[in-house]
């Protein structure tokens, strides 16, 4: 143990603003379609499979669900490509199953957010193969961004603008009569052309396909790559910086002392992302949203940087929240974290935002083993077979525990991804064969992508495909030691993960976690983050040596701390002693 004493001085404090609106303390559960629940049996997820799974949710102790895409799409990029934003694929069901899914969800308490996806549409959807069709300079051809090429044939694109996926971010079209024609920009697929946002068409399009949904009944959306929608004038070429360099202050400065304000210099944003045109869009979107009644949420997935400037993102006559991506990728050291958390409060809460914070999602390494990695692993490279510093998976698991339950104290909302509650690892050795996303085969193979997140989730370890469905079939496989993560062998089971995440969801709710302020405390050392959520104090030991634990009340432990001492690796929320 340390010697040293646990003094609870007031450091600092940090208040959100004020507003009743549910969103600004509520847990929000991720579902991922396509492997959540499957009840046709066809091996991908479905509306109706998700709608019997429901009360597990509820059960569970969230708030609210958020749907990846369900809608009409050639399923290049899982649903991020839509070729029809007013109506399910067949594959996840239909309108009616949306229906039900939305009733039995309110039954239930639980509010519904759907994920527009307004920056590129499917290369199947109408307007493109309209625009296709349609003359260069037409008004169709202006629902995208179609350039001509350079040099002399138009051979060469527009720019040297590289796609998010790998490859150019160009593609180019050919005419009727055989012979090359106009380039279109894609900053994913080229399955997926982006729209061009500064034409009015686009947005009346747009307010209509929300209204579609606000109609139906749905309690907001998640906006897929809400700071690319505008582009720099022109067009120009862009080098993005080093690998790493632009991953926001939390990573680079984890040596830093905690608490001491750090100016952190950014990157210039690339051309395509973070133009400062997009707030025009939310403010638009914010307008469509105030025509309903109650609180409607609109969550920006905008990875940008700073803190500072993803907050512009929800200033209050733009968007509800925005993911903290920087709280995301910060390193499991206790100086960047709480330096992040503190940033992050002051950033969101300078324009009135609550903090949305976030660990896993269907991009990312899960946190069970990202937390654990030897080796930097960039956003989207994921991992496979043959990468280097893999996790240890019990290193891994303790961590995600402890910083689930780190998270889970924070004022502000939260969002959660499906099968973290499990304690859920990355799949790490999915076979080649078997890979879809997108990312693995423009960088041929090059980067492994993101499929070691999406595998389906296990509900019961002795069904087939773990209770996923009746089948067994399964649209990536399921790692055969995923039977000892099954939901069924981890309810009602003491110390379990997801018992960890029901009572810290049932004590956030009981103590207003969500809607409180934090004080930090001092005196447990550069490896603790310490603090009080009105009267619960958390504290989580990210050091290598136990810490004493004040004298009181154990509320919540990410792990066993009988003895009275905080573990590595480890957080606890207490009612301290006077
Ligand atoms: C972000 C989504 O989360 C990701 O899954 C998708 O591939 C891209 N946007 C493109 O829509």
């Amino acid at each position: 143990m340390t010697t040293e004493s646990t003094p609870q001085s007031l450091e600092s404090e940090h208040t959100l603003l004020a507003g009743s609106e549910w969103w600004r303390t509520a847990v929000i559960y991720q579902i991922y379609p396509r492997s959540f629940a499957d009840d046709d049996g066809n091996g991908i997820g479905d509306l109706a499979g998700i709608t019997k799974r429901l009360p597990s949710l509820a059960e569970l102790g969230v708030d609210a669900v958020w749907l990846s895409p369900f809608f009409r799409s050639p399923q290049k990029d899982a649903g991020y490509d839509v070729a029809d934003y007013c109506d399910v694929d067949p594959l996840f069901g239909t309108l009616d199953d949306f229906d039900r899914l939305l009733a039995e969800a309110h039954d239930l308490g639980l509010k519904v957010i759907v994920d527009m996806v307004p920056n590129h549409t499917s290369d199947q959807h109408r307007w493109f193969q309209e625009a296709l069709a349609a003359p260069e300079g037409s008004p169709e051809r202006d629902r995208y961004m179609f350039r001509d090429g350079k040099g002399p044939n138009g051979d060469l694109p527009p720019n040297n603008w590289e796609s998010v996926f790998g490859g150019p971010m160009w593609e180019r079209t050919t005419k009727a009569d055989g012979t090359p024609g106009q380039w279109f920009l894609h900053i994913f697929d080229k399955s997926q052309p982006d729209l061009n946002w500064e034409n009015p068409w686009v947005r009346e399009q747009f307010r209509d396909i929300l209204r579609f949904w606000l109609d139906r009944g749905v309690d907001g959306f998640r906006v897929d790559v809400a700071h690319g929608m505008i582009k720099e004038a022109g067009l120009p070429d862009y080098t993005p910086p080093a690998e790493g360099a632009s991953m926001g202050g939390a990573q680079a400065a984890s040596d830093v002392t905690p608490l001491e304000p750090v100016i952190q210099d950014s990157p210039p944003d690339p051309p395509y992302w973070g133009q400062e045109g997009v707030h025009d869009i939310w403010r638009e979107w914010h307008a469509v949203l105030a025509e309903y009644e109650g609180d409607r949420v609109l969550c920006a997935e905008a990875w940008v940087d700073p803190l500072e400037k993803v907050a512009l993102w929800v200033r209050p006559d733009e968007m509800s929240q925005a993911f903290n991506f920087a709280y995301m990728f910060t390193d499991w050291k206790a100086p960047a974290l709480k330096r992040v958390i503190i940033e992050s409060i002051a950033a969101f809460g300078a324009v009135g935002a609550p903090a949305t914070w976030v660990l896993s999602n269907h991009d990312v390494v899960r946190h069970a083993s990202r937390l654990a990695l030897t080796k930097d692993s960039p956003q989207g490279a994921g991992i496979g077979p043959k990468s280097l510093g893999k996790p240890d998976p019990v290193i891994g698991l303790r961590r995600a525990r402890a910083a689930t339950s780190l998270m889970l104290a924070l004022p502000g909302s939260a969002y959660l991804y499906q099968g973290e509650e499990l304690g859920l690892p990355e799949d790490m050795e999915l076979p080649d064969e078997a890979r879809q996303d997108p990312t693995w085969f423009r960088t041929n193979g090059e980067k492994y992508g993101r499929d070691g997140c999406r595998v389906p989730i296990p509900w019961e370890s002795e069904e087939p495909a773990f209770g996923f469905n009746s089948t067994g079939a399964s649209w990536l496989p399921q790692p055969a030691e995923w039977a000892s993560y099954a939901r069924d062998g981890q309810i009602g089971v003491p110390g379990s993960t997801l018992e960890l995440y029901r009572a810290a969801l049932r004590l956030r709710a009981e103590n207003d976690l969500g809607g409180g302020e934090l004080t930090w405390i001092k005196g447990y050392g550069r490896n603790v983050v310490a603090f009080r959520n009105g009267d619960v104090t958390v504290l989580a030991n990210l050091g290598k040596v136990a810490v004493e634990l004040p004298v009181g009340e154990v509320l919540l432990a990410s792990e066993d701390v009988t003895g009275g001492a905080l573990p590595r690796d480890t957080t606890v929320w207490m009612r301290v002693s006077a």
